[in-house]
């Protein structure tokens, strides 16, 4: 059978705008930090304008990411963080997605740099609304506390193994989380955030490609928030 030209171009287009439009990364990770360990460092912290947040883990972030261990960053100035568009989303956000950066503030200079960061790298999945919403569900499907609590592991300032805090998180989500520590001010190693990961369509957790660098010490502190 002969193929018309005209045809053809168009076959070639279509080709072409399906691969310009695929995502160009290769999961995500999601991460949720300990807010005592962001705010007992040299560093500090400032409570945003709603308050002292929950003595939870809060979202960092939904982060687009390669399996090589690189990640995409700052994908299309064109879409500027538009708060007008996830007004329904800011209540649950200042509960679950809090600023802890000085100066105190409302949170949207968090979300606006978590948007143009990194939700422009995954704009081909999610728009801002659905990036935003489906970030505030996987906290909900994933209670880091929940979890650790119930395999006798407290933000009590005591000391644990990262294997225990690694195993509990496996047993309870089916996958192996990424653990991140940073030091209080007496230089003692703690549990800082947490990352899970996640498939393209954010949709189902995943066993992680690669994982972050931990820079964890065999026993770390889980300090009170
Ligand atoms: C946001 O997520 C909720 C689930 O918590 C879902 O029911 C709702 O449809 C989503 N909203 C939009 C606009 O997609």
């Amino acid at each position: 059978m002969k193929c018309p030209l005209p045809l053809l171009i168009l076959l070639l287009l279509h080709l072409l705008a399906a691969v310009s439009t695929a995502q160009d990364f290769d999961f995500f990770y999601f991460v949720q930090q300990w807010p005592g360990s962001y705010c007992d460092t040299k560093r500090s912290c400032c409570y945003p304008k709603t308050g002292k947040p929950a003595a939870d883990f809060g979202i960092h972030g939904l982060w687009p990411n390669n399996n090589d261990g690189s990640y995409p960053s700052n994908c299309d100035p064109d879409s500027p963080y538009d708060q007008s568009k996830i007004r329904d989303l800011i209540p649950t956000m200042q509960a679950k997605w809090p600023t802890l950066a000085c100066p105190s503030g409302d949170g949207s200079a968090f979300w606006k740099h978590e948007w143009e960061k990194h939700g422009t790298c995954s704009e081909s999945i999610l728009n801002q609304h659905s990036y935003f919403n489906t970030t505030l569900n996987l906290k909900k499907q994933v209670d880091l506390l929940g979890i650790l609590r119930g395999a006798g592991i407290e933000p009590d300032g005591g000391f644990y193994s990262v294997d225990s805090i690694t195993g509990a998180i496996r047993d309870a989500t089916g996958f192996t989380p990424g653990i991140e520590c940073n030091v209080d001010e007496s230089s003692n190693s703690q549990l800082y955030q947490i990352y899970i990961c996640v498939d393209t369509n954010a949709g189902d957790l995943i066993e992680c490609p690669v994982y972050p660098r931990s820079k964890c010490s065999s026993r770390i502190e889980f300090p009170p928030f």
